[in-house]
């Protein structure tokens, strides 16, 4: 760990802020194409089922190229979608199948094909972001890397926001000789620096709250911990001179002028220690909790017989999904995975009161989703011998205000066009 005063020194390099300027770091492989190229892409054509009607939501099952080329057509979508998160496959080399054993989709893409294939679709989501919108883009450890070179450069490396780290699963025994891999990784990034961020905070447990509050107020009961009165960088003005005698230490100042210091000490809350030094005392009362930071621990996917699954492969844990759509969204908003599986994150979003559009490809998917709006969720255990007990089910889920559209058969395609190989090679 580096002690000491870290100072910042930026030599030439100045802040980047959002979508001021392009990435210069660029990933570089065959077959790469142009954004221009990309947003030419002809749109899909797409029917509703007429057994659905429900207006507000759209579930569209459809590869989702064209489908994100048709939105970026329409304009109650294009530029208004507030959040994407998406959970696309991961370049796994590998087929996924349902707990009933049911073919879901494959995942065979790898290398640079799928950097290509997943990079058309991220320039597409680019333009339908709403200016204050945000991405979340979940992956592991086989291709998060590449992307965070490949969002600086869609995005511009100022709008990326965190690298979060999520437990996705309990420490595996393993025999091979490495370590468990325990974590996958999602890349928030912003379309601009003026964004929606509801701050999550995670409320005390009352065990980490004693151990971070340790002292209590005599004369008042209050519990608190002490916290310098100085902050880094020194100062001429008034924070940078002497207070009750005391210089602040070098490189630092004061937090506050010597008017406010008086003030707080008047009031109790200033902790003097036997050798002289001040230092403030702050409440446990006045704190909602602990901010969110990048490591997620509480959001594995299912794993234990209790927790209500649909049975897809590959679904992600709901919770998780809550903390991501109440963060960077408000009620109202409107919210696209265009990787939708199981439809957790179009679940979630109509829990929290957001509208949504889903997309995806595969039938398995597309008939989980309207499983799970019609009858929720069961427990894992359920699935053993195909048995789902209905009583167990949980009616979380329902959602009947949502429209289904189906692909037509692709438009002629413009002279010149091709899809590529990228689009076309994995339709499930
Ligand atoms: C990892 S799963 C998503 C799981 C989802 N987050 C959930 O909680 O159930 C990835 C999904 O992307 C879909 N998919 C892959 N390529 C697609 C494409 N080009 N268009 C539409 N869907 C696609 C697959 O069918 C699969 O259901």
């Amino acid at each position: 760990m580096a002690v000491g005063i870290q100072k910042k020194v930026r030599a030439k390099a100045k802040p980047v802020s959002c979508g001021s300027e392009p990435s210069l770091l660029r990933i570089e492989y065959p077959g790469k194409k142009s954004s221009e190229e990309i947003l030419s892409y002809p749109p899909g054509c797409y029917s509703q089922d007429s057994r659905y009607n429900g207006g507000k939501n759209r579930l569209y099952h459809a590869d989702n190229v064209g489908v994100l080329a048709h939105l970026a057509r329409d304009k109650d979508v294009v530029g208004k979608v507030r959040l994407v998160y998406i959970d696309p496959p991961f370049a796994t080399a590998s087929e996924f199948h349902s707990r009933k054993q049911a073919h879901a989709y494959d995942d065979h893409l790898i290398g640079a094909d799928f950097v290509e294939y997943l990079r058309e679709r991220l320039i597409w989501i680019h333009r339908l972001l709403a200016d204050d919108g945000s991405l979340y883009l979940h992956l592991d450890e086989r291709m998060a890397f590449h992307f965070r070179v490949v969002l600086d450069e869609i995005f511009g490396e100022g709008c990326y926001r965190n690298f979060i780290t999520r437990k996705k699963c309990n420490p595996k025994n393993y025999t091979r000789k490495k370590y468990g891999n325990v974590a996958d990784y999602i890349l928030f990034y912003t379309k601009t620096d003026s964004y929606v961020w509801n701050r999550p905070i995670e409320e005390w447990d009352m065990a980490k709250a004693l151990k971070e509050y340790p002292y209590v107020d005599e004369a008042t009961g209050r519990r608190y911990k002490k916290v310098p009165v100085h902050a880094p960088g020194e100062r001429n003005g008034e924070t940078g001179k002497e207070w009750r005698g005391k210089l602040p230490p070098p490189g630092k100042h004061w937090q506050y002028v010597p008017s406010t210091l008086d003030e707080l000490d008047a009031k109790g809350d200033i902790f003097w220690s036997s050798n002289g030094n001040p230092r403030r005392k702050v409440y446990l009362e006045n704190s909602e909790g602990v901010p969110v930071q990048d490591i997620w621990l509480d959001y594995r996917d299912a794993h234990n017989q209790n927790i209500h699954i649909t049975g897809y492969p590959t679904e992600k844990n709901p919770d998780l999904l809550a903390r991501i759509i109440k963060a960077s969204s408000n009620p109202g908003d409107l919210v696209l995975d265009c990787f939708s599986g199981s439809g957790t994150t179009l679940a979630v979003a109509s829990r929290l009161g957001r509208s949504w559009i889903g997309v995806d490809r595969s039938s398995e998917a597309i008939n989980t989703t309207l499983h799970r709006f019609a009858y929720g969720t069961a427990p894992m255990g359920d699935f053993v011998g195909n048995k789902r007990k209905l009583e167990n089910t949980l009616f979380f889920d329902k959602v009947t205000d949502f429209d289904l559209y189906t692909e037509d058969k692709l438009m002629a395609e413009p002279i010149g066009y091709s899809r590529g190989a990228h689009s076309s090679a994995v339709i499930a």
